[in-house]
């Protein structure tokens, strides 16, 4: 079936269309209700099924004759560590972490918080809280202690895993002193914190809360899984919204299961058995969809890379992973393509190995620039694919469709067209559809698909709020967009106050919290502006209390120290400029896109409402002297 009839029965009969769906995973209980309102009116996806994301991802295919197949493959070049997990192997670890946290008293319902670095051990800590039918949340290892602390706070865990070190590149960054200094600014008390010892650095394990994971693990053990209803959480992923407080996204068993499935097939054109390469970190929704989840429960390779595209140890390291594990699918963000073409702009280095497995390569996580697109396309001679999703889709929302291994035109810029399932619409400010070509907010008629949040974590309210209540019968993504005559879609980028650092998604308005605590400071506002590299980076606009003389270059440094404490080296805040004053509407409202309009040394459209004309160009000065695509 081409692409064109399967999206019309996703969303002209949808519950026929995904009750099909549902038949390619082994539920426990089959749904029957394929579609339902909750008592909040929110649509939830299969709720009288019964299942265990564990048992699709591993005790089903060794069940079915897959136990020998290479389920996880570890690579890190930055410890020279390797390993490779069997389906059988993978699931005998599972099941002994399981019972150890089953004897520990996590059961079903239970919170977990993951914070750990790119090491086997968080696909086998992700996979037991499924299996017990726990909610895991990971946190990105980049993340300070404030902000583990308040995720702390909101998912209110029995325990925390962790691991003695994380490693970038050649840095070795300890991770307890982080657990230790979140869990004393929590008000939530954690009851026991697991850490696994890496042979780099030790943690002391001294207190009787903090447990020897290895310890704990070798004397448990194993046990079966848990059945839970498909409208229980699997898990809750935290993501930045435009407030300081992160928001908990939800994701169900059942519709994530389905979803990831269906995507396997529909979008990677991936089969069983297939070796899947998602280069991106499990603290992130690629890394829980595309390194767990979806390559498991399809009986795929899936690999866990613990390095960066370039200097672990040059701009060759992709291709080498590539080439060493026979990758036919490989996944990355246009930020990792930009990085090794900067040091490798020829490509030489590809040269060195044998890419012939590699059959498509897709990129997301932020917008692709046409250039960085065509020089891959170039050097790799394959499909190139960039597609559009989000943490609270779960999965792609856009994405060029293939039929049977043909690939529609790729539109340079565009993330392509809508995925079964995906009503994509572009709305102006009232809410209507606008015309092919009009730029507006980027909006899903609801009901989304399976697979996407059902709500926030305990904040039905917030969850309203932020994504329904704007344009009412749809879901709001936070993007800005326009569609062409074919119906390929471009985003054109956030419309709020959430900006893309290398494919990390981070809040301005969290830094301009902590930019604000600082003495010196009267007001700031904290922008993205586009960068060659990381796509974009954040400058601090700061106006100074009267009478402060503090230099810039000692309050830059004061305030990339405080955020980099408090939100984390991944913000990568670099920059501050002293202004005498922001320019603001007469309502008080700082012109913050205005701001990035002048940064980016774009066209903009001055408001109306705008107090004093002169601020801008007191901005503009300020701007031009600066080199903020180079930073
Ligand atoms: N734990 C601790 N610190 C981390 C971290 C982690 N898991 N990940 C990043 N950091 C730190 C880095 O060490 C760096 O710190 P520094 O300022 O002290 O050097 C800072 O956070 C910024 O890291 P990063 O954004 O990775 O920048 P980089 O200059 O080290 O590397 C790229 C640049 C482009 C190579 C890198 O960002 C990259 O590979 N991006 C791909 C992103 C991606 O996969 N996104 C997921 C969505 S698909
Ligand atoms: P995250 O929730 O971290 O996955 O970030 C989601 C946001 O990243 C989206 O709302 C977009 O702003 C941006 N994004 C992701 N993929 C793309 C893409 N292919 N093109 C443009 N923007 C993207």
């Amino acid at each position: 079936m081409h692409y064109e009839s399967k999206y019309h029965r996703s969303v002209e009969d949808a519950e026929k269309f995904w009750a099909t769906k549902a038949k390619q995973i082994d539920w426990f209980d089959q749904p029957k209700q394929i579609l339902t309102q909750d008592k909040d009116g929110l649509y939830r996806w299969f709720s009288d099924g019964m299942l265990n994301t564990c048992h699709l991802a591993l005790d089903y295919h060794v069940a079915h004759g897959r136990g020998e197949q290479d389920a996880l493959i570890y690579d890190s070049p930055v410890t020279q560590g390797f390993a490779r997990y069997t389906y059988n192997d993978l699931l005998q670890e599972t099941a002994r972490l399981a019972g150890a946290l089953q004897s520990m008293g996590i059961g079903y319902g239970d919170r977990v918080i993951i914070y750990m670095p790119m090491i086997p051990q968080v696909v086998f800590a992700m996979l037991a809280c499924a299996r017990l039918g726990a909610i895991h949340s990971v946190v990105f290892g980049g993340f300070a202690a404030h902000e583990l602390a308040l995720r702390i706070d909101d998912a209110k865990p029995k325990v925390i895993l962790t691991a003695s070190a994380g490693i970038e590149v050649d840095k070795i960054l300890p991770y307890k002193p982080i657990v230790d200094k979140a869990m004393s600014e929590a008000q939530h008390q954690v009851e026991k914190v697991v850490v696994y010892q890496r042979w780099m650095h030790r943690a002391k394990l001294e207190k009787d809360h903090e447990l020897d994971w290895e310890l704990l693990a070798r004397d448990a053990q194993p046990v079966g899984c848990t059945p839970v209803k498909a409208t229980d959480p699997l898990y809750i992923l935290y993501t930045s919204g435009t407030t300081g407080k992160p928001k908990g996204i939800v994701r169900d068993n059942g519709g994530h299961a389905v979803a990831l499935r269906y995507s396997m097939e529909q979008i990677y054109q991936v089969q069983p058995g297939d070796v899947f390469w998602a280069a991106s970190d499990v603290g992130w929704v690629v890394g829980h969809s595309y390194i767990v989840y979806a390559p498991l429960i399809t009986g795929c390779t899936t690999i866990l890379y613990e390095g960066k595209p370039v200097r672990t140890p040059d701009a060759g390291a992709f291709w080498r992973v590539i080439a060493d594990y026979k990758v036919q699918t490989f996944f990355t963000a246009p930020t990792g393509i930009r990085a090794i073409k900067k040091e490798d702009p020829e490509g030489l280095l590809k040269q060195k190995y044998d890419l012939s497995s590699l059959k498509y390569l897709f990129l997301a996580g932020e917008r692709c620039d046409v250039a960085t697109l065509q020089w891959t396309q170039n050097l790799l001679n394959i499909p190139v694919i960039d597609h559009w999703w989000q943490t609270e889709s779960g999965w792609p929302m856009l994405a060029t469709p293939i039929d049977q291994g043909v690939v529609h035109p790729v539109k340079p810029g565009s993330a392509g067209k809508p995925v079964p399932g995906f009503q994509v619409h572009i709305l102006d400010q009232d809410g209507h559809v606008l015309p092919r070509g009009a730029e507006g907010a980027v909006a899903i008629k609801l009901p989304m698909p399976p697979g996407c949040l059902p709500t926030l974590w305990q904040a039905t309210d917030r969850f309203k709020e932020s994504y329904l209540d704007a344009y009412p019968g749809h879901y709001f993504t936070g993007d800005g967009g326009y569609q062409d005559a074919d119906g390929y879609t471009y985003i054109t980028g956030r419309i709020d106050d959430v900006i893309n650092v290398a494919g990390h998604r981070l809040s301005t308005s969290d830094m301009e919290e902590i930019v604000a605590a600082h003495p010196a400071v009267a007001e700031c506002a904290v922008i993205g502006v586009e960068n060659e590299l990381k796509g974009q980076v954040p400058v601090g606009f700061v106006v100074l209390k009267s009478g402060n003389d503090i230099t810039e270059k000692l309050l830059e440094k004061d305030l990339i120290q405080m955020v980099r404490d408090q939100l984390g080296a991944v913000a990568c805040f670099k920059k501050s400029l002293i202004v005498k004053r922001l320019p603001k509407t007469r309502s008080g409202k700082i012109l913050r896109r205005v701001m990035r309009h002048i940064a980016d040394d774009k066209p903009y459209h001055v408001p109306s409402t705008i107090e004093d004309l002169s601020v801008l160009d007191e901005i503009g000065a300020v701007c031009e002297k600066q080199v903020f695509r180079q930073l």
